[in-house]
């Protein structure tokens, strides 16, 4: 089946194609996937496009289609051919230079947000949260999705996000800006934590030595590189490396990462990690340790430990 024997072609027969074309190439949801690149380059939604499925698409737009039919059936994530992934019900820009966020992530939304609320309870405050006087760091921010979305479910907090990557954090910074949480958050070129470390960073008002957190979060890079040939193929070739992997075996971040938030967050302050589907065993001892208390794991929706939280000691 091919489109370059018709420049004139209804959306019910461009999806058909469509769909036909990435099923060839074995694409996973491929039905899906076909809509959403047709929508994009008719920039209409889905319940414009099931109501008028004879109208005609112009030939520009029959171009655009196909071309990135053929880019998704070679590997291209979808989102990074739209340019965007919602989470926590918000609609995200994305680019190769940042993960595209996964709907997993948004458990470590929900058991901050769960602890924090917690924290209020047990000193006998109202649970119910705006982040008023919360210091928060999420670390490789990547297209900025943990940041916002706690941005937008802590109205009253003080968000810095941190990411290795100057490329990331522009995009993050655009997703901020157009979601309307810029004068929120402070974003920061930053390895791991070490921009809070050296007097090189002085936060607004106040001074890095000052500057502890009560909830340090992070997704952070956690495939083994040994793991890379079995990766699929919109990953391993499209996504960041720097975001996918952790080192050799996929957890070494982690050793790095859980004694810089220790040194970072106040008593009694939260940690809140994810996990890869294989870190729990590697990662728990680490938070075995004097440091910290209430160590939480928390599965998926597949049953998958994806969480990992623990509390500060006030030691
Ligand atoms: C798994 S991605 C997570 C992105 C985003 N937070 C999300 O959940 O979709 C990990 C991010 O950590 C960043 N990163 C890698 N090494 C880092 C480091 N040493 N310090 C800070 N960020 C780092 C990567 O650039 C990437 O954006």
């Amino acid at each position: 089946m091919s489109e370059s024997n018709s420049n004139s072609l209804d959306f019910r027969t461009a999806l058909k194609q469509g769909i036909h074309l990435l099923r060839e190439a074995h694409v996973p949801s491929d039905t899906l996937a076909a809509e959403l690149l047709l929508l994009h380059v008719t920039r209409r939604d889905r319940t414009w496009l099931y109501a008028h499925p004879e109208e005609l698409l112009d030939p520009q737009a029959i171009e655009s289609y196909f071309s990135l039919l053929r880019r998704r059936a070679a590997g291209e994530p979808t989102q990074y051919l739209t340019g965007k992934q919602e989470f926590w019900g918000l609609e995200f820009e994305v680019t190769p230079d940042v993960l595209i966020p996964r709907p997993e992530t948004e458990h470590l939304i929900e058991v901050s947000l769960d602890r924090l609320a917690v924290r209020e309870l047990r000193a006998a405050r109202d649970p119910k949260l705006t982040g008023e006087g919360l210091t928060i760091v999420d670390i490789g921010t990547g297209s900025g999705c943990i940041a916002i979305a706690l941005a937008k479910e802590l109205p009253a907090a003080k968000i810095y996000a941190t990411d290795i990557s100057a490329e990331a954090l522009a995009v993050a910074e655009r997703n901020a800006t157009r979601l309307g949480y810029s004068n929120r958050i402070t974003f920061l070129e930053s390895d791991l934590l070490s921009r809070f470390s050296s007097s090189s960073y002085q936060s607004p008002g106040t001074n890095h030595q000052s500057l502890f957190f009560d909830l340090v979060i992070s997704n952070p890079p956690y495939i083994g590189r040994k793991e890379s040939t079995t990766l699929p193929i919109e990953v391993r070739d499209h996504e960041p490396p720097s975001a996918l992997y952790g080192g050799e075996e996929g957890y070494e971040f982690y050793g790095q990462l859980i004694p810089q938030a220790a040194l970072h967050l106040k008593p009694r302050g939260l940690l809140v990690l994810e996990l890869g589907h294989n870190s729990l065993p590697a990662v728990r001892p680490l938070l075995e340790t004097p440091e910290w208390i209430n160590l939480l794991g928390t599965n998926d929706l597949a049953g998958i430990p994806r969480v990992l939280s623990a509390e500060r000691t006030s030691a």
